[in-house]
């Protein structure tokens, strides 16, 4: 004969296996938050400061290939060549690259700027910034948009004046 008491659950292996569960729980989202301190979501920027290639494999005009990935367009004139900083000046949209127009146009409010990053149309007050441009020991071109020069709204062009702001050819 079956003895009643077997089936009834003993309450204090079942206080001990709450106290377990609930201590194993409180341990295992203490260890989660130490592991995201020392884990944390980082956001991965690209990097400011980046080789392009050499000079020969830019053909006259407007480079796109680095707009994307780096913020900039790499220019070639038959002098020169140089980085324009992928930021319109008005309130910092992304302008596209109108080929078949020569210019570049900001889709948030119209402005444009001629193949140089003028501005000459629209709402942005002064040119696109340019980013710095050097050449390494191997002769590629190193572009760092840590490094910016600017235009001041009726003010005299920075990377005009400075060399590390174009490539001279
Ligand atoms: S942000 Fe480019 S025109 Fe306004």
């Amino acid at each position: 004969m079956k003895d009643p008491d077997e089936a009834k659950p003993d309450p204090h292996k079942l206080r001990r296996r709450t106290v377990w569960t609930a201590l194993a729980a409180f341990l295992s989202a203490g260890a989660a938050m130490t592991a995201r301190f020392f884990f944390p979501r980082a956001i991965f920027e690209p990097a400011t400061k980046f080789r392009i290639g050499p000079p020969s494999d830019f053909a006259q005009g407007v480079d796109e290939r680095f707009r994307q990935s780096h913020g900039i367009w790499v220019v070639r004139k038959p002098d020169r060549i140089f980085a324009i900083y992928a930021k319109c000046t008005h309130l910092g949209c992304t302008p596209n690259w109108l080929e078949a127009e020569n210019k570049f146009k900001c889709p948030c409010h119209g402005s444009g700027y001629d193949s140089e990053g003028r501005n000459f149309e629209g709402p942005a007050p002064r040119p696109m910034d340019r980013a710095s441009v050097e050449l390494d020991a191997d002769g590629l071109i190193v572009v760092d948009t840590s490094r910016l020069a600017q235009c001041p709204p009726g003010g005299r062009c920075e990377f005009e004046t400075k060399k590390d702001f174009h490539i001279a050819l």
